[in-house]
This record gives structure tokens, sequence and C-alpha cells, in this order.
């Protein structure tokens, strides 16, 4: 699913090659994209929204003075709601009208009124594709930052032969993926993050938990899916919203957290933030527990299994780089540098959580990154900036292991 999440707002304008768009939109939607379809008037007389909007399922927009289109999604909405907009077939006429700044229907308005980034297929008889007014609005379009895929030399509708034949389905949707595809330092790698804190049960409605607020955890997801990876995020309960881009796994003891981790693998880079509880209830009772009648003289505790640990230890599969955490009120370093050897992990990074920092909960933090080769301490930072310059380093770090 090379597309998968990505939303293509699709301009068909009026040409033969309007025909095999629809099977365009197909080819788009099995690798995961959504697709939405504008047809201007010229398409219309090739295909019918009707078409369009039944192999795309959703509607098809003609008509930018219409009430109900404009009510259901603006054009305004249309040209911002999207990952890319591709005009395919591009006509002649609307790669002028495009090169120009002409408005005067739905089409060109949206490709007006936008800024996602364009990729137009030009399908137009070889005379017109080598008239000099179309050879300047395309120098136009491309100096505009306008993505091109082909045209391909070919059979013309009117038995001429030449430049001007719309490229083919796959080799568009080829061109799309390329555009589309994530880049930066952690471009195709999985980023598995742990975060928040684990509750354990007690009863159905009691638990055992703990202050961690999820802060960093989330920041560290949101700057490697910037950083262009693909990020898988196991995150306890937290107050936080969803990062964008991230797929988030919602869990809630730890025994439930390693399971989603193990099902997350494998990752190139395991990141273990979450404040895991280190016990839970020995037997936590099926029903709620009595105030009066069930009060526990005791409540008997068994050890979780540690998540970090078990990944960093595994002999196959085990992610390139492991990184975990260390919350500490004393001896940061000391039980910090014990960590790294006992739990397995290439890197810890470390913070005073002691009531005095502010750090369990608060938006900023110090940390020291421990590994083998040395301590390296940071100055106070906000938890995205921390997460941005760990990132960084791992990005850094992969690399060189890896070359
Ligand atoms: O042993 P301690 O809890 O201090 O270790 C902290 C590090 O280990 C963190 O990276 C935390 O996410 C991870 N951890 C874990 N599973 C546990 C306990 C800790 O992954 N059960």
């Amino acid at each position: 699913m090379t597309l998968s999440g990505k939303r293509i707002l699709l301009v068909i304008s009026g040409g033969i090659a309007a025909y095999k768009s629809l099977d365009l939109i197909r080819r788009l939607r099995e690798r995961g994209a959504s697709v939405r379809c504008i047809l201007t008037a010229g398409a219309q007389e090739f295909i019918t929204p009707l078409a369009a909007a039944s192999i795309s399922g959703q509607r098809a927009h003609t008509n930018l003075f219409d009430r109900e289109d404009e009510a259901d999604i603006g054009h305004i909405r249309l040209a911002r709601d999207a990952d890319l907009i591709v005009v395919a077939p591009a006509t002649a006429n609307l790669m002028a009208k495009m090169a120009g700044g002409h408005a005067d229907d739905l089409a060109s308005t949206v490709l007006l009124a936008t800024t996602l980034p364009i990729l137009i297929a030009p399908a137009m008889n070889v005379r017109m594709w080598q008239h000099a007014a179309t050879q300047r609005n395309l120098a136009t379009l491309k100096a505009d930052g306008v993505r091109v895929v082909g045209p391909n030399d070919g059979a013309m509708a009117e038995a001429e032969f030449g430049p001007g034949r719309m490229s083919e389905p796959l080799e568009i949707v080829a061109a799309v993926e390329s555009l589309l595809a994530p880049k930066g330092p952690l471009a195709g790698r999985h980023v598995l993050v742990t975060a928040g804190p684990t509750h354990e049960p007690i009863d159905p409605v009691r638990y055992i938990a703990n202050r961690s607020s999820g802060k960093q955890g989330y920041a560290i997801a949101r700057a490697a899916a910037e950083a262009g990876a693909n990020v898988t995020l196991v995150a306890g309960p937290t107050a936080l919203p969803d990062p964008v881009g991230v797929s988030i796994v919602h869990v809630e003891s730890a025994r439930e957290m390693l399971a989603a981790v193990e099902k997350a693998m494998p990752a190139d880079i395991g990141i273990f933030t979450a404040a895991v509880a280190d016990w839970r209830v020995a037997s936590a009772a099926t029903e709620k527990m009595k105030k009066m009648r069930d009060v526990p003289a005791a409540l008997p505790l068994v050890e979780n299994p540690d998540i970090l640990a078990t990944i960093a230890h595994l002999k196959a599969g085990r992610p390139a780089i492991v990184v975990g955490f260390a919350a500490e009120t004393e001896k940061v370093i000391d039980h910090a540098r014990e960590k790294l050897a006992r739990k397995g992990s290439d890197l810890i990074v470390a913070n005073d959580v002691s009531a005095e920092s502010g750090v369990m909960g608060g938006d900023s933090n110090t940390v020291h990154l421990i590994s083998t080769s040395g301590i390296e301490t940071w100055p106070l930072l906000d938890k995205s900036e921390v997460a941005r310059r760990l990132i960084e380093r791992l990005g850094a770090m992969i690399a060189s292991k890896q070359s």
C-alpha cells in the first residue's frame, strides 16, 4: 500500500484520454489512496461524473456555482484537503489556463486557489503539443513548480503519430508515488515508540498508575514522522490528542503494551519512552471490589515484563537501534549507566524526575545521553526540541551503522 492514507484530487479535463483516468482512479485506490474527482465540461463529453463517482467512491465535482456542491465541500476546501492534485488528462486548453492564471470554472479555480503540489499528465494532438504556445505554457508551469509526466509518443486518435499521448495510468501512479514518497533522514525506516504511563488494574474500576504525561514520547513520535519515518506509537492512557501522520495503538497495561510492541515489529529503531509500571496486581478482581466487604489486607504484586529489555535482547529481528529512558530522582548518571548494560540498549536518555525538576507532566526536560561511547548532557530544552535533536542523532547513528 504505497499510497496508504494519501488523498488525491484528480482533475479530469476534456480529451479522449479521459477514459484512462477511470483506470487511474482504480490504480490509485488499489494502493491505498483516496481519490476525489473534478470533471471539466470537456471531460463530461467523454466520461460521466457518475462513472468517476462510482469508481472513486466519492461524489465527482463539476460546477463552481452549484449551491449544493459549494455547501458540501467548497472550492477552497477542494483546493486544500488533499496531499496532491493530479491533472490527467491535462489538455492544451487547461494548461494554457493554468499558465495564465485563469479561473473560469471549478477545475481552473481550484488549480489557482491551491498551494498543494500539482502533477499534470498532458494529452493532446501532436501539433497542439508541439505548438510554441503550448511549449511556452509548459515552461511557465514547470517554472511555477508544476510536475509533468509524459506525454508519450504513440498513435493518436486522429491516425497521427508523435508525442501527445497521455502516460499510461501505471506511469502516472509511479510519478505520484515518487512525489509523495516520504523524504527526510528517516525516510523508509520504521520507528517504534512507546509512551505514557500504564494502568495496572486492581479491579474493573481501580488501577495502579504513575505521573507520566506521555508528552516526551508523543513529541518523539511526531519528530520521527517529520523526519520521514513510518512511525508506530504504542501509548498508554494519556490526555494527549493522537499525533498526525503516526499509527497509534492505545493500550492500558504493561502486558498489553508488550503485545502491541511485538505485533508492530520489525522496526529499525525502537524508542522506549513509556513509564511502564514495574509491577501489576497478582490477580486483579474481575468484579468491582466492595468497599466494606472486600477490603484487601494487602495487594500482592508481581513483576511486569520489561518491554525494553525484551526487545533489546532479541536474537533475531532486533531493531538496529534500541533507546531506553531512565527517569531517576537521584544518582541519575550512575543508574542510567547500569541500565544501559542491564537492558541491552544502545542508548539511554536519562533525566531527573524528582519533584523539584518538574519534568513529569511538564513541557521541558534536561537529559543526558548515555552510551558505551560516553555521556553527553543537553541544556534545559522543550520536550519537542529534545525529541527533534534525539531523532536527528538517531538518523545519523543508523546511517553510520548501515553504511
Ligand atoms: O527500569 P526502569 O523502569 O527505570 O527502565 C526505564 C526504561 O525501561 C524506559 O525506557 C522504559 O520505557 C523501559 N521499561 C520497559 N518495560 C518495563 C519497565 C521499563 O520497557 N516493564
